[in-house]
């Protein structure tokens, strides 16, 4: 009838590193909305996470609550125009035809990048390296253990999707990854879901984030993924209009609950939960 979880994460906010919950998944069945149910479960998940020694959370939501930290934009990529395009999710823009739409969002067969490739267990010690270290660029970004960065980021068929490039001395260069979330479609006759992959954690170290960012569509499209989505965090603004990303009409705002800080802005953000 609802839901809430909350999962240790280690969180480095403003150079302070620190134990904490990762609160996500807040649900309340439809019959049982507006009765503060809300409310009672976030107190009972505040209590047992206080319970294991640990007081500060980080969370996020698409509705303004007091004290953000920081507030990120959606953009959609479409990936198949048609699809998109039936179940209004977009519309066709004025003197747009549905041919010179799909034409304007094709994407090449396979990746550009040469040797990109599916993350194996094998590979976890050194893209660990690679993508702990990019994030300590951010003032907010999660501390990955090996085992937890092995845990979030190995793919996981319908679940999760990560590739690395590595280079001749085994050092792995170039990481990209997102997450599989899917929409139920109402009242369609020809749709029932909608497929959607999630930018995760993207470092391009031997191209431009761009060309990475570009392969990552192509394999999302080649795995049936109709749209991709992204948050303007991390460095996103730098691909999103090149590779025809649209505004999202979301905001996603950020949470540290229980720890007081600046707010910052959506580009220092180095976090992205599911
Ligand atoms: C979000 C959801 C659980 C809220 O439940 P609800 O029945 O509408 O609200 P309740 O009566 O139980 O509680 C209202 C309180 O919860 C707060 N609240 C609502 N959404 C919240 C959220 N995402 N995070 C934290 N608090 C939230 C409200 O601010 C309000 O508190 P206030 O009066 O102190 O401001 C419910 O709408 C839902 O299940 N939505 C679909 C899933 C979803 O959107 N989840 C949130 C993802 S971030």
């Amino acid at each position: 009838m609802a839901l809430i979880t909350a999962v240790p994460a280690k969180v480095r906010v403003y150079g302070e590193e620190k134990d904490m919950a990762e609160v996500n998944f807040l649900c309340v069945h439809r019959k049982l909305r507006s009765k503060r149910l809300a409310p009672v479960l976030i107190k009972e998940i505040t209590r047992r996470v206080n319970h294991t020694g640990v007081f500060q959370a980080v969370y996020t939501a698409g509705v303004k609550l007091p004290g953000s930290v920081a507030s990120c934009r959606y953009y959609h990529r479409t990936l198949e125009a048609r699809k998109l395009v039936e179940i209004g999710f977009t519309r066709l823009a004025p003197r747009m035809t549905m041919a010179r739409m799909q034409k304007l969002y094709k994407l090449p067969a396979e990746p550009n990048t040469k040797g990109l490739r599916p993350m194996t267990p094998e590979d976890v010690p050194a893209a660990h390296k690679l993508v702990v270290k990019y994030l300590e660029k951010f003032q907010l970004a999660v501390v990955f253990s090996e085992d937890e960065f092995a845990h979030w980021l190995l793919p996981r068929k319908g679940v999760v999707s990560s590739f690395v490039r590595m280079d001749a001395d085994g050092v792995i260069t170039d990481f990209c990854s997102y997450y599989h979330l899917h929409s139920s479609v109402l009242g369609n006759p020809k749709h029932n879901t909608l497929n959607a992959a999630y930018s995760f954690y993207n470092v391009a170290k031997t191209v431009s984030l761009t060309a990475l960012m570009k392969d990552c569509l192509t394999l999302a499209k080649n795995e049936g993924m109709d749209v991709f989505n992204a948050l303007n965090l991390m460095e996103n603004d730098n691909f999103l209009e090149e590779l025809k990303f649209g505004m999202g009409d979301g905001n996603l705002q950020y949470y540290v609950y229980n720890w007081f800080c600046p707010t910052m802005q959506h580009n220092d953000v180095g976090l992205v939960l599911l």
